[in-house]
């Protein structure tokens, strides 16, 4: 190799260590600010963003989507929407939450804006990183979820009255007790703590 061009390579090698060196050094100095009540600077927050969108496009492409007309499903969904749901993403029966103002990135406020069936399915599912958004997923099945996704795309003009009337009428949402039951193994002998069900 010509002598220039090693010194060249030599160069930009000195120049990526000197970058590592540098990035190591912030990270470790504790400089960052990590609160959420200090947003990203605009670029960073516009990679994320794109990032964020183009994964969750790219990954939920080739989902196949149920028939979410059915009005048992878009029923269901109320449940668990206002089970689960409301205190980040809103409703026609509520302007704000004591979570919200806190939140970063803030979550949309989904009685106002229509998302799209697939992608949707894929945040609920798998949630979203750096982000409040849990993965769903983690404690209900795929037939849930759709049922969420089949009430999201009624919620958007949705009236308060008849955002009342749809959740008053929905199943109870016995995700919970379910999963507790199945996941906890049989508690240990000790004091039940007063447990209403104890004996
Ligand atoms: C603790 C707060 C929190 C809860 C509870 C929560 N979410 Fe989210 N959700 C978020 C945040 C924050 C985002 C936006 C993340 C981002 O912009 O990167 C989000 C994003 C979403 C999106 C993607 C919207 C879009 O424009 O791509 C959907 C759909 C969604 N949530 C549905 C739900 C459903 C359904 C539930 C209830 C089962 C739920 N979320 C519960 C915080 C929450």
């Amino acid at each position: 190799m010509p002598t220039s061009l090693r010194s060249f390579f030599l160069g930009v090698l000195a120049t990526l260590v000197l970058l590592a060196v540098g990035v190591l050094a912030f990270v470790w100095s504790g400089r960052y600010d990590m609160g959420a009540d200090a947003p990203h600077t605009r670029p960073v927050f516009a990679l994320m963003q794109t990032m964020r969108e183009r994964s969750i496009r790219a990954h939920a492409a080739d989902l196949v989507v149920p028939d979410l007309s059915d009005p048992q499903l878009v029923l269901k969904g109320a449940g668990q929407y206002a089970a689960m749901c409301t205190q980040c993403h809103l409703s026609p029966v509520m302007t704000d939450s004591e979570i919200r103002p806190g939140l970063y990135p803030q979550p949309p406020n989904l009685s106002r804006v229509r998302v799209d069936p697939k992608q949707a399915f894929w945040a609920i599912k798998h949630g979203i990183k750096m982000s409040a958004m849990p993965a769903w997923g983690a404690s209900h099945d795929d037939a849930t979820i759709w049922s969420m996704v089949a009430f999201l795309q009624k919620l958007p003009g949705m009236s308060a009255q008849e955002y009342k009337d749809i959740v008053a009428r929905a199943p109870p949402d016995e995700d919970m007790d379910m999963g507790a039951e199945a996941a906890a193994p049989a508690p240990p002998h000790h004091d039940n703590g007063g447990a209403p069900d104890a004996h």
